[in-house]
């Protein structure tokens, strides 16, 4: 029986990779939960899954039902722990993903914030360590299934696909009026706000592109991205003679969760969908619109830019969507807000981690002052 932690278990991926190991339940033995508030659903899951350790990390240090409290960074390295999810959005789950990484632990990685602001110094870790990080993204695990059994082929590129969210028709003028509402009805996947509304304005899509190059080793070059708003093909890769591979499936998070979990086997799992390419019949393919949706392009600066620049991108962004979502900002201010934090950023090269952190608190009060200012 593997060891489990999960970090962010009452989120989306978090209760979908419980989803998963109710499934399996005589392969893993939960040894931790961890949650930001939400008391009521971590409760319902302790008493499910019966983990010795459980703990709320924005309320008092208490005992959830017969769980004892635990800091995340000391929970994940546990020897009895073998895999964590890492499922919060932010950079909350940075040090506790580091602290896994260095004690050799699996990292099933959904988080990528992480490795877009310290993609650097995560990776060099992971070597050090001999650790692992397994991607949970639907996208990077495609590309991982893709590149089961081909360690010996030269990549000419990686291909991430897009859904391209809900306002992937509009015109530029009818985002102005868009409400968190409408931002948040994202057309085929069920996700946590924020990267609901960073799909929305294809951050998320940027975010990836950095994500696909710390995980590959791949230079930003070789990375492209194109919509295709049924979300079967989840990514692909072209080889040097031009071969492509795909992975497809119903966009359904628990396989890539599941894929992670069982690696390097495929196990059955009757609950998910076989695809029906007939019923399906037509896949679209289109290209990102950088104009309308300018977030997408300046994620890309940020990590060709590198230094402390993603770190600027990620928590600006973070902090102008949580304004779009409290109703103090349109849509379309969000990369503007984006924009002005890196062209004032004042770089560190080979950022360390408190390098990284001073950048996204600085990042954070600039774009508050910058809104305290136009307010
Ligand atoms: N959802 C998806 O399909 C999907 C797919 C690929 C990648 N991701 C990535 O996975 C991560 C999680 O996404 P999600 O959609 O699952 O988010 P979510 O639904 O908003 O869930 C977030 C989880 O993290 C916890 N959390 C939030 N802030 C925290 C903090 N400061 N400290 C500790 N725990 C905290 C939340 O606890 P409370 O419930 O108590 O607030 C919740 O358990 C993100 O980085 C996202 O980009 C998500």
């Amino acid at each position: 029986m593997k060891g489990v932690v999960i970090l962010g278990s009452t989120g989306s991926v978090g209760r979908q990779t419980l989803e998963v190991i109710r499934s399996f339940d005589k392969k893993f033995h939960l040894v931790g939960l961890t949650a930001k508030k939400n008391h009521q659903e971590l409760s319902k899951q302790v008493q499910e899954f019966n983990p010795p350790f459980a703990a709320l990390t924005n309320e008092a240090k208490e005992e959830i039902g017969a769980a004892s409290w635990i800091a995340p960074n000391d929970l994940v390295k546990k020897p009895e722990v073998d895999i964590v999810i890492v499922a919060i959005p932010g950079l909350e789950g940075l040090l506790p993903t580091l602290t896994a990484i260095s004690h050799g632990k699996t990292v099933a990685l959904a988080s990528k914030e992480i490795l877009v602001v310290a993609g650097q110094i995560i990776t060099e870790e992971t070597l050090r360590s001999n650790a692992n990080i397994l991607p949970l993204d639907s996208e990077h695990s495609a590309i991982w299934q893709c590149l089961a059994g081909e360690e010996g082929s030269d990549i000419r590129r990686l291909i991430l696909t897009a859904s391209g969210g809900p306002f992937r028709q509009s015109k530029p003028g009818d985002m102005l009026g868009i409400t968190p509402k409408q931002a948040l009805a994202h057309p085929t996947w069920r996700m946590g706000p924020k990267v609901t509304i960073d799909s929305a304005t294809l951050m998320n899509k940027g975010f990836e592109v950095l994500e696909a190059h710390w995980l590959y080793n791949i230079p930003y070059e070789k990375i492209d991205v194109i919509v295709h708003p049924e979300s079967i093909i989840h990514s692909l890769v072209e080889f040097e003679d031009k071969s492509i591979k795909a992975q497809l499936s119903y966009p359904d998070m628990r396989l890539p969760i599941q894929y992670a979990l069982s690696y390097p086997e495929r196990w059955t799992n009757e609950s998910m969908d076989a695809l029906d390419l007939i019923k399906i019949s037509t896949l679209t393919f289109e290209k990102v619109d950088e104009e309308r949706f300018p977030c997408f392009r300046l994620a890309r600066q940020a990590g060709e830019m590198g230094a402390t620049f993603p770190a600027v991108l990620q928590s600006a962004d973070e902090i102008a969507v949580e304004l779009f979502l409290e109703g103090k900002l349109d849509l379309p201010t969000i990369p503007e807000y984006v924009k002005a934090a890196l062209e004032a950023h004042s770089p560190k090269e080979n950022p360390a981690i408190e390098d990284i952190l001073e950048a996204d608190k600085w990042a954070r009060s600039y774009v508050l002052e910058q809104h305290d200012n136009t307010a």
